[in-house]
C-alpha cells in the first residue's frame, strides 16, 4: 500500500518528507520519492527503500524548499522502477503529484492527453493526474481540482505542488485515506498519523471529495462544489514510541506483547458493571429482534475473527450467523436485506474489498456495524455503527493485537445481544463477562513464559508443512494459526476441521508430519483424542494446545503448550497468542522479514 507525506512550514522540507516516509515504511513498498518547491520543482525518486532515496537526495544535494511532498509506492500499474516512482511531474514541470489508490479510467483519460499533445514518462495510472491538473488548470487550484476529481474514477489520495503557488500545498481524496496534520505554523498531510505524529498530535481528516489547501499558518477545506467546509480537529494520542519497536526486535514482537492492554482497553471501556455499553450502538430489544441473519464479513486474520464470533453469537444468540470473506461476498448476489445485521471487521479500515462489501451491505438495506482499530478510517466513517478496537498502532504486517481485539469486541457484541433477547441466564452472562473481563490477565500469564513455545517452534522451523486442527471454536482458532505461520515464515500451513481430515486429507500425513492439535473444548476432548491418534498412526506428530485443566492431553500427545484455564467459549483468544508466537519463533529461526513479510502489505487498498 502507497504511502503519502506532504510539509509546508518554516524548515527544510526535504529531512522532514524522508523522515516521515521512514514512518510509513512498515506499509510495505517498493519504491519512494520526494519533491520540494522552491521556485520550481524538484524531484527526487527511485525504485527500492527509503534508504536509498536519503542517498540520492544526499548526493544531489538536499534541496532548499520549505514545503514538499513524499511517497512510497506499492506497485499496482507499471512494475517498480525509478521512472515508476512517485512524485509524478506534469508535463510542463509545473505539478506535481504523490497518489495512494488505483485510477480506474487511466487509460482512457492518458489516450485523450495524449491526443491533446500531452508527453507521459511512465507507465503508471497515477502519472495521469499529474497531466490532468496541468491540462485542466485555469489560473485557481481550486476549481481546477474539483474539474480534476470530476474526471477521475477509482480511488486516490493525492498530494499536489503547484509552482504558481510556492507555499500552498494541495490534497484531495476519495477512497483512500488521509489526514492533515495541524501543527505550530505548519502543516502537513499523512496516509497515516504515523508519519506526522513526531510533529503534531491534532489531526483533521479529509473526506471524499474535499479538497485541503495547505500553507504553513492555516489549513482551508472545500467540498466538491467548492464551498468552504469547517473541520473539527481531533487529537490523537498515539506517540510516536507507539510506532516505534520500543526495544523489541521486530514490531510483531511488540505488538503481541501489547495485546493485555489492547484488550483491556478494548473491552473495560464497555464494561459499565453488569452490563456492556457498546459506545452509540443501540441494541434495543426491538432491532435485536427484528434481526433474522447476522452476516460477518472481512478478508484474512479478521475474517477468522469473524469466524471466532460466529461460533459465539450463534451458541449465545441463536441467530444464524454467515461469515463471509469480503471479496466472495461483493459478488455473489448476497442474501442481505433490513432484517440482516451486517458486521464488517477490518483492522485498517481501508480494505478495499470490505469497503466494498459494506456499501453493497447497506445498499440492500442492512444495518452495519464495523469492528475497525483505525480511527476515522473509511470502514469506520462509512457504516451505520462503528465499534472501534483499541488495539494503538498496528505495524506489523501480520496482525495480532488487531485480530485479539476484534475477537473480543465480537464476544461484547455477543454477549449484549444475548442479553437483550433474554436468552442466557443472568449467572452464565455474569461468568462470561468475568472472562471476557479476565483475558488481559490470562493473556499476560502466557507472555510471562514463552520458553516452551520457543523451543517447540525452533524445533519445527525447517518443516516443510504444518497442519493446525481443531473442532468447534478451536477449528476457528487454528485458521488464524495456519495464516500467521505462513504469512511470516513461508512455511505452508493447512488448518482442518479434525473431523474431516480422515476424508482426504490424512492421506498428507506421513512420517514426521507436523500437526498442532487445538484442544481446548472440554466437550470434545474424547474426538480430538481419536484424532490426534490417527494422525500419529501415520507417523506423524502432534503439538497439544490445550488448557491446564487437561493435562492429560499431554500424556496422549508428543508434546503440550498449556494456556491458562479460562471458559471454553473465549479460548480462542489465549491460544492465538500462542500460535502467534510459535509463528514468530519459526519465522525468527528463519530469519525472515517478519515485519514486511514478502509479497504482503499492511493494508490491501485494492480490489
Ligand atoms: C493478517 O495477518 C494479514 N495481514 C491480513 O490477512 C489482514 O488481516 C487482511 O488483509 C485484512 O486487513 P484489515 O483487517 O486491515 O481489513
Amino acid at each position: 500500500m502507497c504511502g503519502i507525506i506532504g510539509y509546508v512550514g518554516g524548515k527544510k522540507a526535504a529531512p522532514i518528507l524522508l523522515k516521515g516516509l521512514q514512518r510509513l515504511e512498515y506499509r510495505g513498498y517498493d519504491s519512494s520519492g520526494i519533491a520540494v518547491l522552491n521556485g520550481s520543482i524538484r524531484v527526487t525518486k527511485t525504485c527500492g527503500k527509503v534508504a536509498t532515496l536519503c542517498e540520492k537526495v544526499s548526493e544531489n544535494n538536499m534541496p532548499d524548499g520549505v514545503i514538499g511532498i513524499g511517497h512510497t509506492r506499492w506497485a499496482t500499474h507499471g512494475a517498480p522502477s525509478d521512472i515508476n516512482s512517485h512524485p509524478h511531474l506534469s508535463a510542463d514541470g509545473r505539478f506535481c503529484i504523490v497518489h495512494n489508490g488505483i485510477i480506474e479510467n487511466f487509460a482512457e483519460l492518458k489516450a485523450d492527453l495524449t491526443a491533446h499533445g500531452i508527453p507521459f514518462k511512465s507507465e503508471t495510472d497515477s502519472e495521469v493526474i499529474a497531466q490532468l491538473v496541468q491540462y485542466l488548470y485555469d489560473g485557481d487550484m481550486i476549481s481546477t481540482l474539483r474539474n480534476v476529481m470530476e474526471r477521475l474514477s477509482g480511488s486516490y489520495a493525492v498530494g499536489v505542488l503547484c509552482a504558481d503557488s510556492p507555499s500552498t500545498l494541495y490534497a484531495i481524496r476519495k477512497d483512500n485515506p488521509l489526514v492533515v496534520g495541524l501543527g505550530q505554523n505548519e502543516n502537513f498531510i499523512a496516509s497515516d498519523f504515523a508519519a506526522a505524529l513526531e510533529h503534531t498530535h491534532n489531526f483533521v481528516q479529509l473526506n471524499d471529495y474535499e479538497i485541503a489547501q495547505l500553507t504553513a499558518r492555516a489549513v482551508t477545506f472545500f467540498d466538491r462544489n467548492g464551498k468552504s467546509v469547517e473541520k473539527t480537529p481531533y487529537r490523537v494520542d498515539w506517540d510516536i514510541s507507539l510506532a516505534e519497536k520500543g526495544g523489541y526486535p521486530h514490531f510483531m514482537l511488540k505488538e503481541i506483547y501489547e495485546q493485555p492492554k489492547a484488550i483491556k482497553d478494548t473491552v473495560s471501556a464497555r464494561i459499565k458493571g453488569d452490563n456492556i455499553v457498546l459506545d452509540r450502538i443501540e441494541f434495543s430489544a426491538s432491532n435485536v429482534n427484528s434481526i433474522n441473519r447476522i452476516n460477518i464479513i472481512g478478508c484474512g486474520s479478521a475474517y477468522h475473527a469473524g469466524i471466532v464470533g460466529k461460533h459465539f453469537i450463534e451458541k449465545y444468540c441463536r441467530i444464524s450467523v454467515n461469515c463471509e470473506l469480503a471479496s466472495e461476498y461483493i459478488y455473489s448476489n448476497p442474501i442481505t436485506d433490513n432484517r440482516t445485521l451486517t458486521v464488517v471487521i477490518s483492522q485498517s479500515g481501508e480494505t478495499a474489498d470490505s469497503l466494498a462489501a459494506l456499501r453493497l451491505a447497506k445498499k440492500l438495506g442492512s444495518h452495519t456495524i464495523a469492528i475497525v482499530n483505525v480511527l476515522h478510517s473509511a470502514i469506520a466513517r462509512e457504516a451505520d455503527d462503528v465499534l472501534y478496537t483499541y488495539a494503538g498502532p498496528e505495524i506489523a504486517v501480520a496482525t495480532t493485537k488487531g485480530y485479539t481485539t476484534q475477537v473480543a469486541a465480537l464476544y461484547l457484541i455477543g454477549l449484549k445481544i444475548a442479553k437483550v433477547k433474554h436468552i442466557i441466564s443472568d449467572a452464565r452472562y455474569s461468568e462470561l463477562l468475568n472472562e471476557i473481563a479476565r483475558l488481559p490477565e490470562k493473556v499476560s500469564e502466557i507472555l510471562k513464559d514463552t520458553d516452551k513455545i520457543k523451543q517447540y517452534a525452533q524445533s519445527y522451523a525447517d518443516h516443510k508443512c504444518v497442519f493446525f486442527i481443531g473442532r468447534g471454536t478451536d477449528y476457528a482458532a487454528s485458521l488464524e494459526g495456519a495464516l500467521k505461520l505462513k504469512e511470516i515464515s513461508y512455511i505452508h500451513a493447512e488448518a482442518y476441521a479434525a473431523g474431516e481430515l480422515k476424508h482426504g486429507t490424512i492421506s498428507l500425513i506421513e512420517n514426521g508430519t507436523v500437526t498442532l492439535a487445538l484442544v481446548t473444548q472440554e466437550d470434545l476432548y474424547a474426538k480430538m483424542l481419536s484424532n490426534i491418534k490417527a494422525v500419529q498412526s501415520r507417523g506423524g506428530s502432534v503439538l497439544a494446545i490445550s488448557s491446564q485443566k487437561n493435562m492429560q492431553i499431554g500424556k496422549e500427545s508428543d508434546g503440550l503448550l498449556a494456556i491458562p484455564d479460562c471458559d471454553d467459549d473465549v479460548t480462542p483468544v489465549l491460544t492465538a497468542v500462542v500460535l502467534q508466537l510459535f509463528a514468530y519463533y519459526i519465522a525468527a529461526k528463519r530469519e525472515c522479514d517478519i515485519d514486511k513479510p514478502r509479497n504482503l502489505a499492511k493494508s490491501v487498498t485494492v480490489e
